[in-house]
């Protein structure tokens, strides 16, 4: 097919959900992303956070190749030695639990919050209570966990239990919990939202309010685990355990796969029958994301994150002197915000004609989220494209 047909049949035959960009991709290697027509791209937002170790990593085509040459699907109802292996390895490098395994970020969320009404229900408990600019997912019941409107908006009735409150503002909190309270719920940095980390005293807060109020502290990790902080999971980095974490994005290096883990106290409230998924936790997939976390701990993958997140957020802040659009340079690891004065789409169109992709997240906060494992060199290269851009607006 030729690109204008790819388009047009796209226009004709796909729901218009996306705002989509005008390019074709056919290949991927690392950082870097082909178009059709042959035009190579620096990803510093490769797959919307799920290509933490670029595209097509070998570990990951290993063990994608290898199962799908042997078996590609085993249901639930019976057993295969790779579920066993991935739910193993992320209870070792997570907390004593267990894991239930879904297809994507919502459905790990939906599972959290199922496992939360759960918990609640025998002491009448069932409201879970969210935050400001939160993203959730686009199901109904983390839709409802979202909060906003803007994604809410024509969907209504959404279902009810869900309380936002102000982020980093552990008052708003304590004053929002009450005798229904059966969870809290948040991303330690706000993705969509604009890249905005929680504070350490705020994240310890709210540890404790659930410890005295015997409810669950539910972390959404799907966008900020298996490495994009400089950690595995991002509230390795806070002091804390949370009682219940979801997983998505970079999991399966580029396949579907959710993941929720309980700790070991709440992990068996979901019993057979009460919840389930028909592909959750499939081999294919689970040779995937094992090749992810074998890359992750031989190629040192979080080393890497930590030296290219530093070194780009100090260039990146470098700039704000220069360019007063910047109003804000904020992020950990390689999850990094560019809050701007003005709206960010231009740049991000600025930067595509140059080869680089980006993305702009709230309107006006560019998004950074290279893979963990690029290079200095690279992680230099996209800076530079970025840093004309902004001198040339
Ligand atoms: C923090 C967070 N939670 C949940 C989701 C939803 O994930 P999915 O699109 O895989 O359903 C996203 C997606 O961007 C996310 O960033």
């Amino acid at each position: 097919m030729k690109l204008e047909e790819i388009f047009q049949t796209y226009r004709e035959n796909i729901q218009p959900t996306y705002n989509k960009i005008p390019l074709v991709f056919v290949k991927g290697k690392g950082s870097k992303l082909w178009d059709l027509q042959g035009k190579v791209y620096l990803d510093f937002f490769p797959g919307w956070g799920v290509g933490s170790l670029g595209h097509c990593h070998p570990k990951v085509m290993q063990g994608v190749r290898d199962q799908i040459g042997k078996l590609i699907f085993v249901p639930n109802n019976y057993y295969h030695p790779f579920q066993a292996k991935l739910a193993k390895e992320l209870i070792y490098l997570s907390f004593p639990g267990k894991v239930f395994f879904a297809n994507s970020g919502a459905e790990a969320n939906e599972a959290a919050i199922k496992l939360a009404r759960k918990f609640g229900s025998a002491r009448g408990r069932y409201e879970i209570i969210t935050f400001e600019n939160a993203f959730h997912g686009r199901t109904l019941a983390a839709l409802a966990a979202t909060g906003q409107k803007k994604y809410q908006a024509g969907f209504e009735p959404i279902p009810e239990g869900f309380k936002q409150v102000k982020f980093n503002d552990l008052e708003a909190v304590k004053n929002a919990v009450g005798e229904k309270t059966a969870a809290i719920m948040l991303e330690l940095v706000q993705g969509e939202g604009g890249v905005n980390p929680a504070g350490k005293d705020f994240v310890l807060g709210l540890r404790k309010i659930c410890d005295e109020n015997k409810i669950l502290l539910i972390i959404d990790e799907v966008q900020t685990g298996i490495g994009r902080t400089g950690r595995m999971f991002c509230y390795q980095g806070y002091g804390i355990i949370p009682d219940v974490m979801t997983l998505a994005k970079a999991l399966g290096g580029g396949l579907p796969i959710g993941a929720m883990i309980a700790k070991k106290e709440f992990a068996d409230l979901l019993t057979p029958g009460t919840h389930a998924s028909t592909f959750g936790g499939g081999p294919v997939i689970c040779r995937a994301a094992l090749g992810v976390l074998k890359a992750m701990d031989k190629e040192k993958v979080l080393n890497n994150c930590r030296k290219t997140g530093d070194y780009l957020l100090e260039k990146l802040s470098g700039l704000k002197d220069k360019y007063p659009v910047i109003k804000e340079v904020r992020g950990i690891g390689l999850m990094l915000g560019v809050e701007l004065n003005i709206p960010g789409k231009q740049i991000v169109q600025d930067a595509m004609e140059r080869g680089l992709l980006i993305n702009c997240t709230h309107d006006n906060v560019l998004r950074l989220m290279p893979a963990l494992n690029i290079t200095l060199k690279e992680a230099g290269q996209g800076f530079n494209i970025l840093k004309a851009v902004l001198k040339n607006l």
